[in-house]
């Protein structure tokens, strides 16, 4: 007791600082099975956020704790983010790769007195199911509504869609029928098939026989959209003149060498790409492929999950390392600095990230290398899905 006043004594001596804490961050993803790529990437840009910026926040250590979770699986998130919270201690969940993952631990933030930073999960409704989740990833509204102009100034007028039956798929679907309609173009038929589905073939016939011009396509990035792509080059649909338009999950920068040139001048919009010009960008990457050890699998959730330590390293800044998940979420609202991405900023009101969209088109530079080249910015998206949401 005595020995606690006196270090008490001391740390207000030290300019009223507070006790030093160790503040968990629990983090939740696939760190194994067939989309582990994607949780790498989580870890990469948490250890290249933390080895730019340090470990501590004021005098409170940072401690990330992983809880792995191969596949989109609701139950199982829930049940990891309740140990998290129960038994670790957690004062943050971050992370979530799906969709339902994420929605699965909205309901036990409030009472856990814990906010959730999301670092992909990308339905627009995530954000309305609890005032404790702010998100730094995109959703597919945002992603799919640049691309539906880009694919009718390309001169394509009738559409076929077809997307994974899921939240993000839905919503890409519902963004691109919207877009593509307002532009003036038609689409013809709208497929969703399941999320387990690893053969195309099928699929690339009903895309041959709908008439179509141009597909428009949305699977969770992993090996079914290289497995969608490399079908559609394979299936002859490339040659036979059907374009291909789809958000940058289709064209990660991990896929693009098993694509080879089969994907070149293949045109997605998204929020970053690793080639984006800019010193921000330059710092994020060079501290992101010392982290992943192998640059060739860097890829986007690296760059949510590098924003996400961001906002939560304010948040802890805000509270002062103390336990307080609507003052944290308070805190970051209206949040803006530069990202790896380009510029953002926190909607005060949604709390999910307002940025850049990029339309970007699959290249091979100088080196060998395919890479995404920006071609065109829409700036400053806000999430449209938003209204459709509530
Ligand atoms: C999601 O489940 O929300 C999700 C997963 C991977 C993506 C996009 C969205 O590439």
């Amino acid at each position: 007791m005595k020995r606690f006043v006196l270090a008490a004594i001391a740390a207000v001596a030290l300019g009223g600082a507070a006790y030093a804490d160790t503040i968990k961050v629990g983090v939740i993803g696939p760190f194994s099975g067939p989309f582990a790529l994607q949780g790498k990437n989580f870890k990469a840009g948490i250890d290249a956020y933390m080895a730019v910026n340090g470990k501590k926040v004021g005098n409170d250590e940072v401690e990330v704790i992983y809880r792995d979770l191969p596949a989109a699986d609701p139950a199982q998130s829930k049940s990891l983010a309740q140990e998290l919270v129960v038994k670790e201690k957690v004062q943050y969940l971050a992370g979530f790769y799906f969709t339902p993952d994420a929605m699965a631990v909205t309901p036990i933030l409030k009472q856990a007195n814990v906010p959730m930073v999301i670092f992909n999960a990308a339905t627009s409704a995530i954000v309305t199911k609890s005032p404790l989740v702010v998100r730094t990833s995109f959703t597919t509204w945002q992603t799919s509504t640049p691309i539906a102009k880009v694919a009718y100034d390309a001169g394509v007028k009738k559409v076929i869609s077809v997307v994974s039956d899921y939240g993000p798929g839905v919503d890409a679907e519902n963004a691109f029928k919207a877009g593509f309609k307002k532009q003036g173009g038609e689409v013809v038929q709208a497929i969703r098939m399941p999320l387990s589905t690893n053969d195309f073939s099928p699929i690339m016939q009903r895309i041959k026989d709908s008439g179509a011009q141009g597909v428009f396509a949305f699977l969770p990035s992993g090996p079914t959209t290289l497995g969608f792509v490399k079908a559609y080059n394979e299936n002859g649909l490339k040659s036979a003149g059907i374009k291909l338009f789809a958000p940058g999950d289709l064209t990660q920068e991990s896929d693009l060498p098993a694509l080879g040139d089969a994907a070149l001048g293949m045109q997605t919009t998204f929020h970053y790409a690793i080639s984006h010009d800019s010193p921000e960008n330059k710092a994020f990457v060079a501290a992101a492929d010392k982290a992943i050890g192998n640059p060739a699998e860097l890829t986007f959730p690296a760059v949510g999950a590098f924003d996400g330590m961001h906002v939560i390293y304010k948040m802890i800044e805000a509270t002062g390392g103390k336990q307080d998940a609507q003052k944290a979420v308070d805190a970051v609202k209206g949040l803006s600095w530069v990202s790896p991405r380009g510029p953002v900023t926190i909607d005060p009101e949604s709390r999910h990230i307002t940025q850049n969209i990029y339309l970007r088109e699959v290249a091979k530079g100088d080196d060998g290398k395919y890479y995404n080249k920006e071609i065109q910015t829409f700036e400053k998206q806000g999430d449209p899905g938003l209204a459709a949401a509530k």
